[in-house]
């Protein structure tokens, strides 16, 4: 039995020749209403399911259709047979505007199953369509190459039935954890005030909790402070045991790129932890790169918690992307909302939390504040340890601020909150 597993909500988009098995299998597994069927709107606008000669509105109405339901947050399926580079590019399109995944299911068949399936049914479709439907499906090998799908799955037709459909909530969504929680502002690698902080909660050395409380850190756990490679060594191990979560800062993801060899400059708050890298033995180096990866892998752009009432995000989010993922998103979760302009040297940030009326409280950190407090539901907890500030928690549901004072300025002495944007790259929403 084959288990295929989609995303709720997603787009997913049926693949595959006339007669392969798509519309049997859509009915199967999704509802009739989260089916999008040309044929269907070839009935609707043409009395005619079979109707050729109204493909452009018979598919106005269905890109019209997905796209709202995308922005909905519904799953949506095109049952079609999406040969084509140019049906499904429109298709990507919508989810990507509507920030919900995408997954292409092809369904792989021979001519020979296709005309006897066909044949068997009172629609009968013309030889020469057939066999050029075979032939595109073999030539979609080298166009996926250039197609960004956030999944690709093969089913074989003549397997069909035995597929077993599995729908997963999307990793942000972990509403089923609900704490008690204390979310930590960023540490910036202030190992000793991270120490301090997490033992004024009541945390033992191993992570655990008289209370069953679980740290949440809010990203930033390197650059600038005098121990980054002991900070990542003491959340990692803790994260590991699944005693903390994570959602990753923009240092954390900038170490990570530089990690993985890519084209990063090695400058300001990096330049640190970077130099505490290399002090590291080669097999040390190895092993901290490997869990350092596999949890930056693993930690979603943001955690929507506690039955949806807590989001944490690095650099918060704004009420219309809770629930939604994709590189808008994540960039946002990184960087905050930016324009992309540059004034005086520093991206221009926009103050969203001004105009949050969401119903979730969102707590992050990235842009050092000098008190943290409640502002619209949503609370900055980046007190700027690192720049001589405080390390923050907020308890969650608790919704109060522990604070430890930083035991010396680390960076950017008496430029306090001016640094932060300086060694950020800078990337708009
Ligand atoms: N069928 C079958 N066994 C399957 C799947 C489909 O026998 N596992 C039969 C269906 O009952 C139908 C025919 O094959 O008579 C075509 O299936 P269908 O789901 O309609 O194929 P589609 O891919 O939807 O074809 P089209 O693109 O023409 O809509
Ligand atoms: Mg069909």
């Amino acid at each position: 039995m084959t288990e295929l597993s989609v995303y709720e909500p997603s787009l997913i988009v049926l693949c595959g020749p006339a007669g392969a098995g798509k519309s049997t299998f859509a009915h199967r597994h999704f509802s009739p209403t989260e089916i999008l069927n040309a044929d269907v709107m070839r009935g609707l606008l043409c009395d005619d399911v079979n109707d050729q000669d109204h493909n452009e509105q018979v598919f106005e109405v269905l890109h019209r259709i997905a796209e709202i339901r995308l922005q909905n947050g519904l799953c949506t399926v095109i049952d079609a047979t999406n040969l084509e580079t140019a049906a499904r590019l429109p298709l990507r399109r919508l989810a990507k505007h509507a920030r919900l995944p995408t997954h292409l299911v092809i369904i792989e068949a021979d001519l020979e199953l296709i005309r006897r399936r066909n044949s068997e049914r009172d629609r009968e479709v013309g030889e020469g369509v057939l066999r050029r439907h075979m032939q595109l499906l073999e030539e979609l090998e080298p166009s996926l190459s250039k197609e960004r799908w956030g999944r690709i799955d093969k089913l074989d037709a003549r397997a069909l039935s035995e597929v077993r459909v599995k729908r997963c909530t999307l990793p942000p969504i972990q509403f089923s954890l609900t704490g008690p929680f204390d979310v930590i502002g960023d540490v910036h690698g202030c190992l000793s005030e991270l120490r301090t902080l997490l033992d004024r909660l009541g945390y033992t050395e191993d992570g655990s909790h008289p209370d069953g409380r679980r740290p949440v850190f809010v990203g930033d756990l390197v650059d600038r402070g005098p121990d980054s490679v002991g900070v990542l060594k003491l959340v990692l191990s803790w994260l590991e045991q699944d005693r903390a979560l994570l959602v990753p800062g923009n240092h954390d993801d900038k170490l990570y790129r530089w990690l993985q060899g890519r084209a990063v400059k090695v400058q300001g708050g990096l330049k640190t932890t970077v130099a505490e890298w290399q002090e590291l033995s080669a097999p040390e180096e190895r092993l901290l790169r490997s869990r350092f990866m596999a949890a930056m892998e693993a930690a979603p752009s943001y955690l929507w918690l506690d039955e949806g009432r807590l989001l944490v995000s690095h650099g918060g989010l704004e009420e219309r992307d809770h629930g939604r993922v994709g590189d808008a998103v994540r960039a946002f979760c990184l960087f905050g909302k930016t324009t992309g302009k540059v004034i005086d040297g520093f991206p221009e940030r926009l103050d969203w939390a001004a105009d949050y009326e969401g119903g979730p409280a969102v707590v992050h950190g990235h842009v050092p504040v000098r008190v943290a407090q409640w502002r619209n539901r949503v609370a900055d907890i980046d007190l700027g340890v690192v720049f001589g500030g405080e390390l923050c928690a907020m308890r969650w549901p608790e919704e109060t601020f522990v604070t430890v004072p930083a035991e010396r300025a680390w960076w950017g002495e008496g430029i306090w909150g001016a640094t932060e944007s300086a060694d950020e790259e800078i990337r708009t929403s």
